[in-house]
């Protein structure tokens, strides 16, 4: 019924919980899973204004974002392929909710599966901003796993 999955992360707690459900995919037939990180533009923007320092020789804000993004990607590859699945990942810049939607379009994916939140994890919130925006506008089938 599912043969490919779409995993939005932002590497937060409840995200990972998230993971550890893509497991109990392998039995009802799911082959791939599309791992998908997207650096949000906004947190580059404050990182230059609150952490970067111009002096400093780790090289820009973009490109160590995207190297701690790697990393944390080849950890949940590692994870599913021992697991038993296809894996192809992408770490992206720009608005979580859009590269997630592009995602969904470009990619023949069967359903899609996220944390209900993610590293603000604020208590009083049904759901994040992004999760919610994924189920409203998203077309295929959605697994929320809750906090
Ligand atoms: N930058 C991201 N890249 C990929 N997936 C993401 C990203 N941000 C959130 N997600 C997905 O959406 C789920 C919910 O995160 P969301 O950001 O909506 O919650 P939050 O951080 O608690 O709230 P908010 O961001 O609105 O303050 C995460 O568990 C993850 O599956
Ligand atoms: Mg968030």
């Amino acid at each position: 019924m599912f043969r490919k999955i779409l995993y939005p992360t932002d590497f937060s707690d409840v995200s990972k919980k998230a993971l550890g459900f893509l497991k109990q995919f392998k039995k009802s037939g799911v082959e791939e899973i599309c791992v998908l990180h997207v650096i949000d533009k906004k947190d580059v923007q404050f990182s230059y204004l609150y952490f970067f320092d111009e002096n400093s020789a780790d090289g820009n804000v973009e490109q160590k974002l995207k190297n701690e993004a790697e990393r944390e990607i080849k950890e949940i590859e590692g994870k599913l392929k021992a697991w038993g699945f296809k894996v192809s990942s992408r770490v992206t810049f720009g608005i979580p909710i859009k590269e997630i939607l592009s995602a969904e379009k470009k990619e023949d994916i069967s359903i899609i599966v996220i944390g209900s939140h993610g590293k603000s994890d604020l208590e009083e919130m049904l759901l994040g901003s992004v999760s919610d925006n994924i189920i409203r506008k998203c077309n295929k089938p959605v697994l929320v796993v809750k906090r």
